[in-house]
């Protein structure tokens, strides 16, 4: 499923870069995938995600 359209990034990507670097913040995910760079909609999707993937870390 795609969380940010500006940029077709799926929430897999998103996971697995998070499972991959464990990025412990939206802004050190954001330098790894260039998620909310456009609209900025995509922001909650994506630190939901975060969370849910730290937290099962
Ligand atoms: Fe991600 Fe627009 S949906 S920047």
């Amino acid at each position: 499923m795609y969380v940010c359209l500006c940029n077709a990034i799926s929430d897999k990507t998103i996971r697995d870069a998070v499972r991959r670097y464990q990025p412990q913040s939206i802004q050190h995910l954001r330098q790894l995938v260039p998620v909310g760079k456009q609209c900025g909609k995509c922001i909650r999707a994506t630190r939901e995600i975060l969370d849910e993937e730290l937290q099962n870390v």
